[in-house]
């Protein structure tokens, strides 16, 4: 099994993703927020690429099913029930609704993803998930950064260290690392204990924390606290079944 980690958006078209099984990675915030909305028992999130498609999609509901969610810049769309905080995806605003979800780079690699034989999403919260979800579909796998703006963010690469370090571990068949996927294995050693470095050192974090958005911080970056991963399914991304927490990213 092949374990590759695309690094930034930038490599997302010579990334091949047929055939094989890919996990979306954005955590800051929108994977983050996807995981928690999936635990709190919304039906679906469907990923579009910006506030028109949005209010398009929503409009096919009916009233009341429906929740627009996202951001720009890190701030909430004016009009949008939701923002891009983990921390407002609870069971009384989500609980068997649909979240119609746009942010600024982590939709767009859940738009990329649906060329793959199966996706699902990974964050620092359900990375020990994640690592078991791709050892189990037994396919090559390509962890998906979505970066900053086209290019490399800190705490993705890291996040994506952390499920390969989970695979690794877990020592199940022969893994083959390319070297993106071993650097980012590296980086994540370099966290392994002081996650909460990763909000001084990465230039998202520091820009949520100066708008006033610290508070999410320990939402996302609660390593494996969560056993599900959510699934890309025609268009819509629903809740994946709870996993075992067999693989543990907590070194
Ligand atoms: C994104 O998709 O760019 C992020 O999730 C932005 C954010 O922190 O809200």
């Amino acid at each position: 099994m092949h374990v590759h980690v695309a690094l930034g958006p930038a490599e997302f078209g010579a990334a091949r993703l047929d055939g094989r099984s890919a996990l979306v990675i954005d955590v800051l915030r929108a994977t983050t927020s996807v995981v928690a909305a999936c635990v709190a028992g919304c039906r679906s999130v469907i990923p579009v690429p910006d506030e028109t498609a949005a209010r398009r999609v929503a409009g096919r509901f009916p009233a009341g099913d429906c929740l627009l969610a996202g951001e720009r810049g890190g701030d909430p769309i004016p009009g949008f029930d939701l923002g891009n905080s983990p921390l407002e995806f609870t069971a009384d605003r989500v609980s068997g609704r649909v979240i119609v979800l746009t942010t600024t780079n982590g939709t767009n690699t859940m738009l990329a993803a649906a060329g793959a034989a199966a996706a699902g999403v990974a964050a620092l919260t359900n990375a020990a998930a994640a690592a078991r979800w791709a050892l189990e579909r037994d396919a090559d796998v390509t962890l998906l950064c979505s970066g900053e703006k086209g290019g490399f963010c800190l705490e993705d690469a890291v996040c994506a260290g952390f499920v390969v370090e989970a695979m690794a571990s877990d020592g199940a068949g022969a893994l083959r690392f390319t070297d993106a996927a071993v650097a980012a294995r590296r980086m994540a050693d370099a966290y392994t204990g002081r996650l909460e470095r990763i909000i001084e050192d990465a230039a998202w974090a520091r820009h949520l924390h100066k708008a006033g958005r610290a508070a999410d911080f320990s939402a996302c970056l609660a390593l494996s606290s969560v056993d599900q991963v959510p699934v890309l399914s025609n268009g819509a991304i629903v809740p994946g079944p709870a996993r075992p927490a067999a693989v543990d990213a907590r070194r």
